[in-house]
């Protein structure tokens, strides 16, 4: 599948969900050398549907060349950037004009980073991270933005150190009361927490303690079901773990009420020799399962109502970044606007490479009178689109029953089997692989609509019950963490 189809995924999804959030937008770095123009940038974005970016500075040509585009853009201070800030309204304050208020409303700017892990990166500038976030507040209200552009400081997992399990997570005391004030003014403004979520760092960190499915949105084998031993939440993936794990440390402080969004995730598809999991398949699969998790719109299990809006890491591969060989390799897009690994939205494993071809068909064979009601179930209950097969239209000719019947079947198919459409129409439809698009006429789902959208496939399902007993209890430091359990009774019984 190409990564423009992938990508009318996400913009679907964002669509269908914008009124709930539940959308993945992408990073983008530019330490790379070839990096093409912003121009060339932003026809990129547009070409793959990208609705959501987040710039780690505040690039006068990118945000010139992303207005009037509909894309939404997070920019940010950078860590040079925060003492300055965090010193002088007034530099806040001349941040703020040049940065957003002479962009806004045509580059639709919603947010301002303050900063990128700065308790972890720069830990002398934590002292004046609140000023800034206050004084760029007072800078946005000041120019009547605050409303359409929130401020927030991203966050590392490295501020809570033990997130498994997450019942028990609690921010790092040493900046308890920086991380007081940071919360209270997320509340008071009604913003978000940031957080960068790494399931492949805490992954390699725990030296095989967690099976790699678990980081991958893997289905887990039976008796690898992982749950908290205090909720007993069943975690499907090491994701909404560590989204969980900052809710709780957040509440851990008493708060409530504050959605956090996941402002970088990723995996690298290349590394050094000693960096093994950083391999093409493993971050497809991370990316692809990545998009399904969100696009099913749950929370985590403790938050199940607010979607996890999540931010890829990254658009483009950096080439100039320091550090070991898969610093440089986490780019899901080549600066020639190619795709850098295979990427789609399948229901199946069997159908993962396929599934771009999977279409809905009338079955040869069938009798007029059930294409017929299946027609008609398609296009009035079904409520598939089927204004391209009306008199005048490009799929009229051939103005047979089977044809309109497998155009509304499929149409019907490519919108709900996300929600657990099939293709079946009382036995008179049959999957195929080939593209049943002809001429002008295009059926939805094909490579080449133009009206046709592919839709996200439902999120990882249920894990089928287990059997068999054993609990083998996991050590972090000294807190007793997840129980990795082999249940006798059936595991649904644990899924809250
Ligand atoms: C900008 O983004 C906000 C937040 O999603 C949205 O409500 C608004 O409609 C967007 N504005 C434009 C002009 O696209
Ligand atoms: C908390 O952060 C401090 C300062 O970075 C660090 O020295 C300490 O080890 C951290 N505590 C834990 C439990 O990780
Ligand atoms: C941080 O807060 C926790 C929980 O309220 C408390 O136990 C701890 O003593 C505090 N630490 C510091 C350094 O203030
Ligand atoms: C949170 O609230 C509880 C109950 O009101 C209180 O006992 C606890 O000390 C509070 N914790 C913090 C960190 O403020
Ligand atoms: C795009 O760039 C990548 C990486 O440099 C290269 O492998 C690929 O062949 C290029 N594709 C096209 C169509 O130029
Ligand atoms: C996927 O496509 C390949 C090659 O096009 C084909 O051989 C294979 O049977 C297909 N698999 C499914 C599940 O359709
Ligand atoms: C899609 O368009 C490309 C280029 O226009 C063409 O080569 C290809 O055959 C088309 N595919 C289908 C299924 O029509
Ligand atoms: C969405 O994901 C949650 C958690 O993984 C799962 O419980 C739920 O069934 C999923 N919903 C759909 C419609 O796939």
């Amino acid at each position: 599948m190409t990564v423009a189809i992938w990508l009318q995924m996400i913009l679907l999804f964002c669509g269908i969900f914008s009124a709930v959030g539940g959308f993945v937008g992408v990073n983008i770095g530019t330490a790379l050398s070839n990096l093409p123009s912003a121009v060339n940038t932003v026809a990129i974005l547009r070409a793959q549907q990208i609705t959501h970016v987040r710039l780690f500075d505040a690039d006068a040509h990118m945000l010139n060349a992303l207005s009037n585009t509909g894309i939404e853009v997070m920019v940010s201070v950078t860590n040079e950037e925060v003492l300055g800030i965090g010193e002088s309204p007034s530099t806040a304050a001349a941040w703020v004009n040049k940065n957003v208020a002479a962009y806004v409303p045509s580059t639709n700017i919603t947010a301002i980073c303050v900063g990128s892990e700065v308790f972890t990166s720069i830990p002398h500038a934590a002292p004046v991270l609140v000023p800034a976030m206050n004084y760029l507040y007072r800078a946005l209200v000041a120019s009547d933005l605050n409303h359409r552009v929130k401020v927030s400081t991203p966050h590392s997992m490295g501020v809570v150190p033990r997130p498994f399990p997450p019942s028990t997570a609690t921010f790092n005391t040493t900046w308890n009361s920086t991380m007081y004030q940071i919360l209270q003014f997320l509340r008071n403004t009604d913003s978000f927490y940031m957080l960068n979520a790494y399931p492949y760092y805490e992954y390699v960190k725990s030296n095989g303690i967690f099976p790699l499915e678990y980081a991958l949105f893997k289905p887990l084998s039976s008796v690898k079901q992982i749950v908290d031993p205090n909720t007993l939440f069943r975690y499907n993936s090491m994701f909404d773990a560590l989204v969980d794990a900052t809710y709780n440390s957040i509440a851990a402080l008493n708060f409530s009420g504050i959605p956090v969004v996941v402002t970088e995730t990723g995996w690298p598809r290349l590394g050094g020799a000693n960096e093994p999991d950083a391999t093409a398949e493993n971050a497809k699969t991370y990316i692809n399962n990545l998009i399904r998790r969100v696009s099913n719109d749950s929370g985590p299990p403790s938050q199940l109502t607010i979607p996890i809006n999540t931010y890829i890491y990254e658009l483009f591969d950096e080439d100039k970044r320091p550090g070991p060989v898969s610093e440089r390799n986490w780019g899901v897009i080549f600066a020639n606007g190619t795709t850098v690994y295979d990427l789609s939205l399948s229901t199946s494993e069997s159908l993962d490479k396929n599934s771009s071809t999977a279409f809905c068909v009338a079955k040869s064979g069938v009798d007029d009178s059930s294409l017929r009601d299946g027609l008609n179930w398609a296009c009035g209950p079904g409520q598939a689109n089927c204004a391209a097969i009306q008199q005048g239209r490009p799929c009229y000719v051939p103005n047979t029953l089977r044809n309109h019947a497998s155009y509304a079947f499929n149409d019907y198919y490519q919108r709900m089997r996300s929600s657990g459409g099939t293709c079946d129409f009382s036995g008179a439809a049959t999957i195929t692989t080939i593209d049943p698009s002809y001429g002008s006429c295009r059926f939805t789902g094909s490579l080449n609509s133009s009206t046709g959208r592919l839709f996200p496939a439902p999120a990882l399902g249920p894990i089928g019950p287990s059997s068999g007993v054993s609990k083998n209890l996991v050590q972090f430091g000294t807190v007793v963490a997840f129980v990795v359990t082999v249940f006798l009774v059936n595991a649904n019984y644990l899924v809250a």
